[in-house]
C-alpha cells in the first residue's frame, strides 16, 4: 500500500478564526487520507519530510500577519521544494467583489517573492470587537470594519477537495514528463 502523504497545515492568528479555518482543512485532509499535521506558525514546525504545505493567515491592514510573512521568507527554500497552499481570511471576503478580492490578492503578490503558491484560497473570516485589543480596537473603527462570522465551512472544505484533484491531476502529469 502507498505511503500516507503528509501535509502541513500551517496557520497565523490573532483571534482564533483562522485556527479554525486551518482546523476545517486539516480535517478535510484527513477525510481524503492524507497525514496531516495543524500547527501555528509561531511553533517549531519541521519541514524536511512534508509532501505539501497549507500555510494561512487572516488580513490585518491588507496584509497577512508579521509572523506569516517571516515564516515564508525565513523558511522559502524548504517550502520551495513542495506545493504550497495559501489561504487567507478577512472579513472584506464576505463581500467577494472584485475589488476587495483584488485587495486581497495583494497580500500574496507580497509573499510571492518567497513562495509561489499552487494555489490561493481566500475566506471570509470572523470579528468580534469584545475580543479585540485596545490598538486592533482603535484601528477596526477607523477602518469600519463590521462584527460578524462569515465562516463558511462547506465552502473551506469544498475548496479542499478541489485543490487536492488539482494537486494529483499536477503529480500525474509531471510523472509522465
Ligand atoms: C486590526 C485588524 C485589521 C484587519 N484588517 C483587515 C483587512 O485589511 N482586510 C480584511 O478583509 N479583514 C481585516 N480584518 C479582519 C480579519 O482578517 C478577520 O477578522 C479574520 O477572520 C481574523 O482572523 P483571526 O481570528 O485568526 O485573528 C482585520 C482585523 C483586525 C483586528
Amino acid at each position: 500500500m502507498e505511503k500516507k502523504k503528509k501535509i502541513l497545515v500551517g496557520y497565523a492568528t490573532r483571534y482564533g478564526s483562522t485556527k479554525g479555518v486551518a482546523e476545517i482543512i486539516g480535517n478535510q485532509l484527513s477525510e481524503l487520507g492524507y497525514d496531516v499535521k495543524i500547527s501555528g506558525l509561531m511553533e517549531k514546525i519541521d519541514l524536511s519530510d512534508i509532501d505539501a504545505a497549507f500555510i494561512g493567515s487572516p488580513l490585518h491592514l491588507g496584509k497577512w500577519l508579521p509572523e506569516a510573512r517571516e515564516f515564508v521568507q525565513s523558511r522559502k527554500s524548504e517550502l520551495n521544494r513542495v506545493p504550497v497552499i495559501a489561504f487567507t481570511t478577512g472579513i472584506t471576503i464576505a463581500e467577494p467583489n472584485e475589488h476587495n478580492l483584488l485587495k486581497a490578492k495583494f497580500a500574496i503578490d507580497e509573499i510571492s517573492q518567497y513562495i509561489i503558491p499552487f494555489e490561493s484560497g481566500f475566506f471570509a473570516g470572523r470579528i468580534s470587537r469584545d475580543l479585540l485589543n485596545e490598538s486592533d480596537l482603535q484601528l477596526v473603527k477607523m477602518a469600519k470594519i463590521q462584527d460578524g462570522n462569515y465562516i463558511d465551512p462547506e465552502k473551506i472544505k469544498d475548496w479542499v477537495i478541489k485543490t487536492c484533484n488539482n494537486l494529483k491531476e499536477e503529480r500525474d502529469k509531471q510523472k509522465h514528463l
